[in-house]
């Protein structure tokens, strides 16, 4: 399966349309000096109103699958209680124009939008929240799950706990250790009852997660920075997979979670899984860090290692041994690449075109590192590109470009890069003759 991937609130902009509620991001774009040029995904790239155009762009690169996420406001504008048939209806259009056109949907339910009404109530600090997203999965599978059979219920949820709710630095802005233990292991717990929802919901869905999976390694030969390298790679790979995959925290944190763990919570949260979405973009390299917030930070990156426009090190072999790892960890689970791509600052030619090579470079080295992983033995089932368009880059605002096809935010022109029509040419020479 070859796809390109998306969020909603990176691209949809319409955040006043048809009863949407407000969410953690409206809040937290609109708070002075929070993002970048103080941009807001208020417009981002209009998708919802030109996702014709766009999954138009999708054939066109002859992907087989389009992954994106549903927005919680759009559908419960409140989190709870009253749906929004609206909102419901505009993921019926996109779902039925990717059906039409062959390409498969791959439907991520929570991508850090929750409803600011949730936050009001303490979020994913308020284990009550756990059935409430369950709830909420319910109400989207209903309408979408005889047409969606890929189901995923969280995107990244390590990094929304730690850079939302540990560092800060993403909505909802919150910061301290407990506030990130606590909303790791509440998404861990709503992951579980969603997934049992899901399935109630119809037992033909294929149901997994998303992850931010990337190996850890130590930043010198010291024991401190090896130490800490084994913390920081429990906290940020293994605290949102172990107890999945295997109803346990790893060791080395276990006891930080232990106070947050309800009689019955590990059993809940542990629940059969049909695949494992990995977004992959570098390696981390830690060092011991005395009083950042769980004693182990991002330490210096070995001499001549090439940087992306984000600053993070570029390593393509770093995939292959993130997913021949997870193979070996967790016994050959079915494996997708949900997310993977860089940024890099674009320019446009005077011919018009956005002559990416390092983005067509990395992509390109990527792909040989899965195919190495493949010829290993996992099981990966998928590639999916980060990301279809330039959007909303999160604290970066628009700064930061991702996309195989560059908008121009102030006519909302869409130009497909080189990366894109090399891409468009892989694919096709991957499919199986006829
Ligand atoms: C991932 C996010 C995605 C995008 C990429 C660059 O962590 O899931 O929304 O921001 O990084």
């Amino acid at each position: 399966m070859w796809g390109a991937s998306t969020s909603c609130y990176q691209i949809e902009g319409a955040v006043d349309v048809d009863g949407r509620g407000k969410s953690i991001w409206d809040i937290f774009s609109h708070t002075p000096g929070l993002v970048e040029g103080g941009d807001s995904g208020d417009v981002a790239c209009d998708h919802f109103h030109r996702w014709r155009e766009d999954i138009e762009l999708v054939a066109r690169a002859n992907f087989s699958a389009y992954r994106f996420s549903t927005s919680w406001p759009r559908i419960l504008p409140a989190g709870a209680g009253a749906i929004e048939p609206r909102g419901l209806d505009f993921y019926d259009r996109l779902v039925d124009g990717l059906l039409a056109r062959g390409i498969t949907p791959f439907l991520c339910l929570y991508h850090w939008d929750l409803p600011q009404a949730l936050q009001d109530d303490g979020g994913w600090l308020n284990r009550d929240i756990a059935q409430k997203f369950a709830d909420y999965a319910a109400v989207v599978a209903r309408r979408l799950g005889t047409r969606v059979k890929l189901w995923a219920t969280f995107n990244e949820p390590n990094i929304h706990a730690l850079f939302g709710h540990g560092v800060g630095s993403h909505a909802p802005g919150l910061k301290g250790l407990q506030n990130m233990l606590a909303a790791m292991h509440h998404q861990n717990l709503a992951h579980g009852r969603a997934i049992e929802a899901l399935r109630a919901e119809s037992a033909g869905l294929r149901v997994g997660t998303i992850v931010s999976l990337q190996p850890a390694r130590p930043s010198s030969a010291s024991d401190l920075d090896r130490n800490a390298t084994v913390r920081f790679d429990a906290m940020w790979n293994g605290a949102c997979l172990d107890p999945l995959l295997q109803g346990t925290y790893p060791a080395p944190v276990a006891a930080d979670f232990a106070p947050l763990i309800a009689d019955g919570d590990l059993a809940a949260i542990h629940r059969p899984l049909d695949f494992l979405g990995v977004n992959y973009y570098a390696p981390m390299y830690v060092a011991d860090a005395p009083g950042s917030l769980f004693g182990a930070w991002f330490g210096a990156v070995p001499p001549g290692t090439p940087f992306t426009a984000m600053g993070w090190p570029v390593d393509a072999g770093g995939l292959a041994e993130e997913l021949m790892s997870l193979s070996e960890r967790y016994g050959r689970p079915e494996i997708y690449v949900t997310e993977n791509g860089a940024c890099y600052d674009d320019t446009v030619a005077a011919d018009g075109v956005v002559h990416d090579g390092e983005r067509l470079a990395f992509i390109r080295d990527h792909l040989a590192a899965a195919r190495r992983a493949v010829a290993a033995g996992v099981r990966l089932r998928g590639y999916f590109v980060w990301s279809l368009l330039d959007n909303f880059e999160w604290a970066s605002g628009y700064s930061r470009r991702f996309g195989i096809v560059r908008v121009d935010f102030a006519d909302q022109r869409r130009t497909p890069k080189a990366s894109y029509q090399w891409l468009a040419q892989f694919i096709k020479q991957q499919k199986p003759a006829p």
